[in-house]
């Protein structure tokens, strides 16, 4: 619920305009930072979820690494003060010129997807006269029973390098001498909100752990990915994701010796403190009667809906306490017939003018911003 002042604050500001709550963000890190640390692990934050370069630097006053999936985010991570022993970096087609730039910064590892991926970046270093630390991305192969299209840890998807091949080219892994693999690395997808999926993750880490130490390889990090979900329903019940019970889950069933766990969260630590604010400018029925409101925001500033047909939770901010409720399709200004932030979605009765609220858009929102239709691309302001 925002504060009346911030309401009357964001009555004078162009719209469509990214909200963000440092309190619940530095609430967040806190709660994510004190439970890691009862078992000594290591997090990373997935800037992928949100750059934002006044989130970035409270990020960093915590004992958070980053996780990149891009040179330009290693380059975004780096100017943003993280140590380069503390990024992570995966991805299964990283470019060359990323890989170069990734092994001259000599960041804590590079996550690698693919054989053909530990040739070129083994030969690359060679050029570079480099030894390069390495984590081996598999593939666990696990339903992470999330959205099918942010599900990256099964048997069919792009991402990781499957166990059939590790153990076909586990020799061939051994011998290059411009690598030196330090530990494995899983991520099963995201939003993952069914929390005993992780315990199949963890029987499945300790099988790959277990095989990769029996035939010879010094893991010290196992990286278990992010994924954990947030409630994109009601997030007033629930701003801040339990980390604690997703480190008890992992701490019970991941048996990986002396190695140190790390994790790569970036939806549950930055998608609640944030809220994507738009102003209704029109409302009109169609010929069926579909009422709808249409707002000045779209599927260019949160794409999420459109995408991927993601729920978000939306309120009037603007609408008295005692409006009534009617049903609305809230879409946006976009060319685009699947730009629709909410369907059939019980709202206070608005009229133009009226500020909503779309809730939850802390994690890529903004970060997954276009330019379409030559939208500028949105501001942010910070309720500190
Ligand atoms: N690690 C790796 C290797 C990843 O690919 C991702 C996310 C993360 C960590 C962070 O996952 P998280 O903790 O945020 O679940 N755009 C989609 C989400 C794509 C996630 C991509 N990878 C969405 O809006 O739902």
């Amino acid at each position: 619920m925002l504060s009346k002042n911030i309401v009357d604050k964001l009555a004078l500001v162009e719209t469509p305009v990214y909200l963000y709550d440092i309190g619940l963000l530095r609430e967040t890190l806190d709660s994510v930072c004190t439970a890691a640390m009862k078992y000594g692990y290591k997090i990373h934050y997935a800037i992928k979820a949100n750059f934002d370069e006044k989130i970035l630097s409270i990020i960093h006053e915590y004992p958070v690494g980053i996780d990149c999936a891009s040179g330009g985010e290693i380059k975004k991570a780096i100017e943003a003060g993280f140590d380069p022993k503390t990024i992570v970096y995966a991805g299964v087609g990283k470019k060359d010129k990323e890989l170069k730039y990734a092994i001259e910064k000599n960041l804590l590892a590079i996550n690698c997807e693919s054989i053909q991926e530990l040739e070129v970046i083994d030969a690359l270093a060679g050029e570079m006269a480099r030894k390069v630390d390495v984590c081996l991305r598999l593939n666990p192969d696990i339903d992470p029973r999330t959205n099918h299209c942010i599900d990256t840890g099964q048997a069919d998807s792009k991402f990781g390098i499957s166990f059939e091949e590790l153990q076909d080219k586990a020799d061939w892994i051994k011998s290059l001498e411009n690598i030196n693999v330090i530990g494995m690395h899983i991520h099963i997808g995201s939003q993952i909100r069914e929390l005993h999926v992780f315990e199949n993750m963890c029987r499945k880490a300790n099988s790959i752990y277990q095989w990769l130490i029996g035939h010879g390889f010094f893991i010290r990090m196992v990286d278990v990915g992010g994924g954990l979900g947030v409630n994109y329903d009601m997030p007033e019940n629930e701003p801040i994701p339990n980390f604690a019970s997703l480190f008890s889950i992992v701490h019970n069933h991941l048996e990986v010796g002396d190695a140190e766990v790390h994790f790569e969260f970036g939806r549950s630590i930055v998608a609640q403190c944030g809220e994507l604010i738009t102003r209704v400018l029109f409302n009109k029925t169609t010929a069926t009667g579909r009422r709808l409101l249409i707002v000045d925001a779209s599927m260019t500033e949160l794409i999420r809906p459109a995408l991927y047909g993601s729920y978000h939770n939306i309120e009037n901010i603007s609408a008295p306490d005692d409006a009534p409720n009617v049903k609305y399709t809230i879409v946006g200004t976009a060319c685009e017939s699947t730009d629709v932030f909410g369907e059939n979605f019980t709202l206070a009765r608005s009229q133009r003018g009226d500020l909503l609220t779309i809730k939850s858009a802390g994690a890529y929102g903004m970060s997954m911003a276009s330019q379409y239709n030559l939208h500028p691309l949105p501001g942010a302001i910070y309720n500190e």
